[in-house]
């Protein structure tokens, strides 16, 4: 098969996104050999491969048609859109869904020993940043005047090195900035993967292919947090034991031999089942409780 009927999807070459996006991809079923050059993850079970590329590459891949699905953290959507538009150019690609991973945020942040008062303390100064759309953009919201000073890496020691007096860059752990001697003062965005795709159609094959893997995605994201719980029940404690459970439609009621007064429970839940949850149940009158992690779902 050629590349007109191969779905190709781009995916972050090393990063925070990198081992989460290659999972979900093998949790839709692919099951892929990397190239010697480790850039391209080829699909040997479906007509799908898997580009390695730098994050901040991915919306141009997309939007360029290159590839048709593409994963990124939402702090380069962002970026990326603000840019297109300060351009006059159409962000041509499509934002499907927010994934559940790669949570992080967008910070500004500032030498320990500076003394922060709110947005006003950086009135007039430079923030050197990776993201200069969105932190332009942030300023013209916040009603701030500073410089921006655009790098393209290694904006934590800006300070140091005298280029700039406070940064905004990604955190997550916040161990970077930490090493650094930087902290954090404003949240400019929260940021976490997102899927996107080309808004240019596709030939019927691949659409088709493309919309298994949609459904296929959301049905990772649905068992990440669901769970199949199983218990014992007195039948006169079934609707409170039904209220209790967390985020499931119409739990199954099976007959327990031996007794009248008890029915064994199995339901979905579409939330994550917690201590607290369970020790609810059991003081509700439930036995015999046992939760199970769901591997696969299509609703
Ligand atoms: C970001 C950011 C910091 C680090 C912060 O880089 O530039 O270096 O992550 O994470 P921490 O709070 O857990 O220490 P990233 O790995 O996303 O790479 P990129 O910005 O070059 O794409
Ligand atoms: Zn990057």
């Amino acid at each position: 098969m050629d590349r007109e009927e191969r779905l190709r999807v781009a995916v972050q070459k090393s990063g925070r996104l990198t081992d989460h996006s290659l999972d979900l991809m093998s949790r839709c079923g692919l099951k892929y050999s990397r190239g010697k050059d480790q850039l391209l993850c080829y699909g040997e079970n479906m007509p799908l491969d898997v580009l390695l590329v730098r994050d901040d590459d991915i919306p141009d891949l997309v939007r360029e048609d290159v590839c048709d699905l593409g994963i990124v953290g939402g702090n380069v959507v962002h970026e990326k859109r603000l840019g297109f538009m300060a351009r006059g150019v159409e962000p041509l690609f499509e934002v499907l869904q927010p994934l559940d991973f790669g949570r992080c945020r967008l910070s500004i942040a500032v030498p320990d020993q500076f003394r922060y008062e709110g947005p006003a303390s950086i009135d007039g100064l430079r923030i050197a940043t990776t993201y200069p759309h969105t932190v332009a953009d942030w300023l013209e919201r916040t009603g701030i005047k500073a410089e921006v000073v655009t790098l393209s890496g290694a904006v934590e020691i800006a300070p140091r090195l005298g280029r700039a007096d406070v940064i905004c860059d990604l955190v997550s752990t916040g161990s970077t900035l930490q090493a650094n001697h930087l902290r954090e003062v404003e949240v400019v965005l929260q940021s976490q993967a997102m899927l996107i795709r080309t808004p240019v159609p596709l030939p019927q094959a691949k659409e088709d292919w493309l919309r298994r893997i949609l459904l296929r995605i959301d049905g990772v994201q649905l068992v990440t947090e669901s769970k199949y719980i199983m218990l014992h029940a007195p039948r006169a404690a079934l609707p409170e034991i039904r209220r209790l459970l967390p985020g499931s439609e119409y739990p199954t009621i099976v007959p327990l031999e031996g007794t009248t007064e008890k029915v064994a429970v199995h339901a979905v839940c579409r939330e994550n089942v917690f201590w607290e949850t369970l020790e609810s149940l059991k003081a509700a009158g439930a036995s015999a409780l046992l939760v199970l992690p769901v591997e696969k779902m299509l609703p």
